[in-house]
């Protein structure tokens, strides 16, 4: 998607030096800062320390986690240790297991002499096909917006809220809650986004609210707690939010704070999607009470990041010295409060029978 008018992936590969580039995440919104991953070890820290974050960003960046360890040792001793790291960099989000499961298997089958050149292509080819995934959300998704902006007996724009970043920016492009808004923005919709500032990591007002912004989408941002409020006022039309993983009962597990959104659509009678591709679907858990629940540094909620009036970042501390917190990263939100689930192979029901024919 577009930055000051120009098209960006989250991740790509320049052409001319064959390096892995991506935005660095940490800096936005006031510095956009593109580094090079180099080898195994930086991917395991790009992933761990949230330089690129979201569902199917970090599935695709560990893709080229394994390109990069194969430049350097094509043994399958090697394999295993790229999967050991990568798939432990992060535990919430499936699509990260899912990629190194695809990526180590396929290696595995080939001779060593071909696993260079054969992981590059895969990780390309992977980044690629998230593209093209999150297009079909978006065409799926756009469905619903429309059928909103048909219904509407009033002159107001179609009015969604989203938490958390699930824009082009935690997927290689496109984004999956977002890809319905591009896909009805461009069709002429007239469409207006609440963005939730998700604390603690600030990734609704660092990275979506700056995405929006940047593609020309109407949106306001709002403090976490708000979204409750304005739907008692009649002022959303509908909740979509990303995941990092679904159950086969339709639970849906994603950024903290996303259940009590869900509570809220679920009292004022606004419906509430996830919309997500179907490598987000984690066909071996029951519900969400087996996921693993990030459980992330205290730094994160004791302190703020921001820019000084001079321009310069700066991390402030928000509470007294000594104050203890907890930074659960992600919740989840029972498949019953969720209206439908926004594939790339449709809209289905959050609910086993449905989820069970997206299965190949
Ligand atoms: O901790 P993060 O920033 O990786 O969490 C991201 C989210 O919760 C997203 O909503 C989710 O990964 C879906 S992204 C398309």
């Amino acid at each position: 998607m577009l930055i000051s008018g120009k098209q960006y992936r989250s991740i790509w590969v320049d052409q001319k030096s064959e390096k892995i580039k991506l935005i660095d995440q940490r800096k936005l919104p006031h510095y956009v800062e593109i580094i090079t991953l180099n080898n195994l070890q930086e991917t395991v820290k790009a992933i761990s320390d949230m330089y690129v974050r979201g569902a199917p960003l970090i599935g695709v960046t560990a893709a080229f986690g394994f390109s990069l360890a194969m430049k350097q040792d094509t043994s399958e001793k090697s394999i295993n240790n790229a999967y050991e790291q990568l798939i432990n960099a992060r535990p919430t989000a499936v699509n990260l297991a899912w990629a190194c499961r695809r990526v180590s298997q396929k290696l595995k089958k080939i001779p060593d002499s071909y696993r260079k050149d054969f992981s590059l292509t895969l990780a390309k080819d992977m980044a690629n096909e998230d593209v093209q995934t999150n297009r079909k959300i978006g065409r799926n998704g756009f469905n619903l917006i429309k059928k909103i902006a048909d219904n509407k007996t009033d002159p107001s724009p179609v009015r969604i809220l989203t938490h958390c970043n699930a824009g082009w920016l935690a997927t290689v492009d496109r984004g999956t809650a977002t890809a319905p808004i591009y896909e009805a923005s461009e069709f002429g919709i007239d469409i207006f986004v609440w963005v939730d500032e998700t604390r603690p990591r600030n990734q609704g007002a660092s990275l979506t609210a700056w995405e929006l912004y940047h593609n020309k989408i109407n949106s306001k941002l709002i403090v976490d707690n708000a979204g409750g409020h304005l739907m008692q006022k009649g002022l959303v039309d509908a909740v979509i939010v990303g995941s990092d993983r679904t159950t086969l009962n339709g639970d849906v597990c994603n950024k903290i704070g996303t259940y009590l959104k869900a509570l809220a659509a679920w009292d004022n009678n606004i419906p509430f999607y996830a919309a997500l591709p179907t490598t987000t679907i984690d066909f071996d858990l029951e519900n969400g009470s087996e996921i693993p629940i990030e459980e992330r540094d205290e730094e994160e909620v004791l302190t703020i990041t921001g820019k000084t009036d001079l321009g310069n970042p700066e991390k402030v501390k928000v509470t007294l010295d000594g104050v203890n917190a907890s930074n659960p990263a992600f919740d989840v939100t029972p498949s019953k409060f969720v209206t439908g689930l926004i594939t790339d192979k449709g809209v289905i029901g959050a609910n086993r029978q449905s989820i069970l024919t997206l299965k190949k």
